[in-house]
């Protein structure tokens, strides 16, 4: 039978990357003292509240079919939140709810691309944008962000690569895998940019509340007008990847044309699940903040057992819940100092060649678990990373 184009757009070269971790499970699995840092999911429960407002609603009966574009009470509270660091009044309409940030990059890429209109983005980059950006036939400019320069964004270059098929823009900030964040300054020259250009500028902040050293991008004091679109989810700073609740911030007719790529092919969120997601804005400030101070705490020890033990780290992440260890220095490529340091050491991390040129010889090593394994893993990876060096 012969399938769509679109399957072999969509079918991605970065599944590959995850074969470590699925070897690193099923080690653990068999009884292997396994210290898995290679997945992004948190591992805190969803706070208590927030599930029993999703029981209160399933009890409840909220089983029936819900607004395409999301609830109206729980789109309410989300633009009261995005308003709170916002220079302009965002409104109920201007949110259109999606199954998680995954989703809502994807109906994104739907609603604002053509085939053969070019996207700017900047790796490393997020494992999926490929797919999402190619599978409606869009190309994609890849930039590199500069691991020698604290991942700074190549500024000039942007400039130099925008061209008259040039649509969008993506940025990532807090990014994953770096957990390094967009300066004002690069903030400003993009948005300067996208007016001269006429472009898109799609923004992915997922890790926007997991932030530690630098504030995240401070949408009040730009600029902004319809043509930058955020993405949001509950995901990393609620710990409730499962649920899939995320959420777009546009203009009302853009909002529109995703509610109605929505109606055909999400049909809204249940209802219960979205009942949850009230009660995490409810209390928005509590939960976030005590989630940064755990992912902080595991940053700083994760950091302080690195060097004590004598790992070269030249970049400390500013957010988000991982960090990305140059390993060149010891001879192996980050495929092989990741092989050996599961199957020698058993910590498994990502090899970070997965998210472009420029984290080729880095590794990804995950805060999703608790402070002591991060301490015990990154003695293990000191002591491997001793060895290598003697
Ligand atoms: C940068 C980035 N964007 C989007 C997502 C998807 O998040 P969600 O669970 O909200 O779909 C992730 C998940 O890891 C991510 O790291």
């Amino acid at each position: 039978m012969k399938y769509s184009k679109l399957t072999e757009r969509i079918a991605s070269e970065g599944a590959a990357a995850w074969d470590i971790h699925y070897r690193a499970l099923e080690k653990a699995a068999a009884g292997e003292n396994v210290i898995v840092l290679s997945v992004g999911d948190p591992d805190l429960d969803t706070p208590a509240p927030i599930r029993d407002a999703a029981i209160t609603g399933l009890s409840a009966g909220q089983t029936h079919y819900t607004d395409c574009q999301g609830e109206a009470d729980l789109r309410s509270v989300i633009a009261a939140w995005e308003t709170s660091r916002r220079a302009n009044n965002v409104s109920a309409q201007q949110i259109v709810v999606q199954a998680g940030a995954q989703c809502g990059l994807y109906s994104l890429a739907q609603c604002l691309l053509e085939a053969d209109d070019e996207v700017i983005v900047f790796e490393p980059m997020y494992i999926t944008y490929e797919a999402v950006f190619t599978s409606v036939g869009a190309k994609l400019t890849k930039l590199n962000l500069d691991p020698e320069n604290d991942w700074a964004l190549p500024v000039e270059q942007l400039q130099r690569s925008i061209n008259s098929r040039t649509r969008a823009i993506v940025l990532n900030t807090p990014n994953n895998p770096t957990g390094a964040m967009l300066n004002a300054t690069e903030w400003q020259a993009v948005l300067e940019l996208a007016h001269r250009h006429d472009l898109w500028v799609i923004v992915d902040e997922v890790y926007s509340e997991l932030t530690y050293d630098q504030a995240h991008l401070d949408l009040a004091d730009s600029l902004v007008d319809e043509r930058v679109v955020t993405i949001n989810s509950l995901s990393k700073s609620h710990a409730m990847t499962g649920w899939r609740v995320g959420w777009i911030t546009a203009s009302e007719s853009l909002a529109a044309h995703l509610t109605n790529l929505a109606l055909c092919m999400l049909y809204g969120l249940p209802k219960f699940v979205q009942s949850a997601a009230i009660e995490a804005f409810v209390n928005h400030p509590n939960y976030v903040s005590e989630a940064r101070s755990i992912y902080l705490r595991r940053r700083n020890a994760a950091v302080s057992v690195l060097r004590d033990n004598g790992v070269p780290l030249s970049f400390v992440p500013s957010a988000g819940m991982f960090l990305m260890l140059d390993v060149r220095g010891t001879g192996l490529s980050a495929t092989e100092f990741a092989e050996q340091l599961l199957d020698r050491y058993g910590v498994s991390v990502l090899v970070g060649d997965a998210f472009g040129e420029p984290a080729r010889g880095h590794i990804r090593i995950s805060f999703c678990l608790n402070e002591a394994r991060i301490r015990e893993a990154m003695s293990r990876i000191a002591q491997f990373w001793n060895e290598l060096s003697l």
